[in-house]
């Protein structure tokens, strides 16, 4: 593989792209402190390059007091000592971009840590200062201010305000670590531009932006109209794991996806511009409709978001050919590039989703195989090339912020360290001998990649070869996908060449003509079981 050629004529390489997302902490040890940090990242790249994927997404492993992993940012512009340094961030730039991968850093512009110096300096500098302008600071209600300025709630759990000791209280759609930055305050933009412009100079290939529809607020901080006794989070927000978004009606949303963000994207977009053309953003954006998602990637504002319609799509063969039509018409009229992905750091594994168990894998492998033919980039997340299942961690081991918040489970049990080799904990993880920092379930030694690697029928060997298939045609194969009936139990589609076939039903479905290039299980009897996705050609 070449690697990416700065001079080359315009590619958009994330059109077509398979972005991998690395959870810093999860991903590899150098140190053998339980934590995964950047060298550890930097040492299995050549893993990541073989797998076949063409970008890294990284987690924020900035500045951290990390009470919610690194989404809390106290220095956007360095490195936390518990990841490495500024020189460790550019020997993985470099070694990924000699191995021919691309390289997207989270960005975190919602908000910033409770340790970030403009927040030290608000809560020192007292009310009505221009410290307290960065964020979004007020007067409580009631007659001694004792209740909060308005009834939002965290994302997290609980009210969204907390109040300081002077009487004042302050915004926070997740984590009290968390304070949401007051975008119309003109040094924040001008603050997050200077962050831009620092990782580009470093060399980074795009962005992430973190709860891009956050930023803005309706201006007035009016109460959110919510049925009475709704204790749930805001509905636009990122979503519980195993919430259901799908269903839901559109609510009234003050505290998201403003018109004003728009133009701050479009600034964003020129900053990008200047960098270079093969430069992008994709934006984590739950938006009500998929009108207002693809307000994000005009062309004149971020390249992708998120398409978490396909990742909350039921196990149905109608369900995931509305997600594909919907999605497709959505992106069409502002000519952004679909994207698709089915888990992440914040959700719960898709294995575990469709079932768990033997099944659950089955149907997890199809809905991968089917993502990977669709036209426009995939993202996967770390460990789903292994078939890792999602983890009951036990309370002790929880750290996720929204576990202390509501006393649910969290996000903690899809973010267990990476089982690299070895019989038992920590799997290579790192050279520790001990657990990692959320331990490893025992029988983890059968989905190592050690474990996997040249085992026939293995999820691993699976991945690598969906994914050597798709360079074959996707990058060639157009944006149009055509439906082929509309069966209940079995989704069937056209792309250029490739048909593909999804058995969502409990009976086995004759396979159309063509050789079959890629499958996510077994054949028998040249018909397509249950739970099983085919490519023919
Ligand atoms: C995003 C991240 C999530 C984080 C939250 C607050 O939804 O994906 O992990 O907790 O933003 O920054």
């Amino acid at each position: 593989m070449t690697p990416p050629d700065p001079t080359a004529e315009h590619h958009q390489w994330w059109r077509d792209a398979v972005v991998y997302q690395v959870y810093v902490r999860s991903f590899a040890d150098s140190d053998g402190d339980g934590i995964g940090d950047l060298p550890g990242i930097t040492s299995r790249l050549p893993y990541l390059r073989d797998l076949g994927v063409d970008a890294v997404w990284i987690t924020p492993f900035y500045t951290s007091p990390q009470h919610d992993h690194g989404y809390d940012v106290a220095d956007y512009r360095d490195v936390d000592p518990l990841f490495g340094s500024l020189a460790d961030a550019d020997e993985l730039l470099g070694r990924a971009h000699e191995l021919g991968l691309r390289v997207i850093v989270d960005l975190v512009p919602n908000h910033t840590s409770s340790e970030h110096a403009w927040f030290r300096a608000a809560v020192a500098a007292g009310p009505g200062s221009p410290e307290r302008a960065r964020y979004l600071f007020r007067a409580g209600r009631g007659p001694d201010g004792s209740e909060p300025p308005n009834n939002w709630l965290s994302v997290f759990g609980g009210p969204a305000w907390t109040r300081l000791p002077d009487g004042e209280w302050y915004l926070h759609l997740f984590d009290a670590t968390q304070p949401d930055l007051d975008w119309r305050n003109p040094e924040v933009p001008a603050m997050f531009e200077e962050v831009l412009r620092f990782w580009l100079d470093r060399g980074v290939d795009g962005f992430r932006i973190d709860v891009a529809h956050g930023l803005f607020k309706e201006e007035t901080l009016r109460d959110q109209v919510r049925p009475a006794g709704e204790t749930a989070p805001a509905p636009g927000s990122a979503p519980a794991p195993g919430d259901s978004m799908v269903a839901r009606t559109l609510a009234d949303e003050p505290m998201w996806d403003q018109p004003e963000v728009h133009e701050i994207y479009r600034s964003w977009h020129r900053i990008l511009d200047e960098a270079g053309p093969d430069k992008m953003a994709v934006a984590e954006a739950w938006t009500q409709t998929p009108e207002s998602m693809a307000r994000f990637v005009r062309p004149d504002e971020l390249d992708q978001a998120f398409n978490f319609s396909w990742l909350l799509a039921d196990w149905s063969a109608e369900a995931f050919r509305d997600v594909i039509t919907g999605t497709l018409e959505a992106v069409a009229p502002v000519g952004a590039a679909p994207t698709w992905v089915l888990s992440n750091h914040d959700v719960v594994r898709h294995p575990t989703r469709y079932g768990g168990g033997a099944q659950g894998l089955a149907r997890a492998r199809a809905a991968t195989l089917t993502m990977l033919a669709l036209p426009g980039s995939s993202y996967v997340y770390q460990g789903e090339e292994l078939g890792l299942a999602q983890v009951d961690v036990a309370p002790e081991h929880r750290q996720d912020p929204s576990w202390f918040r509501t006393g649910e489970p969290g996000r903690d049990g899809c973010r267990v360290p990476i089982p690299w080799s070895g019989a038992e904990p920590p799997f290579g993880f790192g050279p520790g001998p001990d657990q990692p920092w959320i331990p490893q379930p025992a029988g983890w030694s059968a989905l190592t990649v050690e474990a996997q690697t040249r085992a026939e029928g293995s999820t691993l060997e699976f991945y690598r070869a969906a994914l050597a298939a798709r360079r074959t045609f996707a990058a060639t194969a157009g944006e149009d996908v055509e439906m082929i009936g509309d069966d209940e139990a079995v989704l069937a589609f056209r792309r250029g060449p490739v048909t593909v076939v999804l058995n969502c039903g409990t009976a086995p479905a004759a396979l159309p003509p063509g050789d079959v290039f890629a499958a996510s299980g077994d054949l028998p009897g040249g018909v397509l079981p249950p739970d099983t996705a085919v490519w023919l050609r």
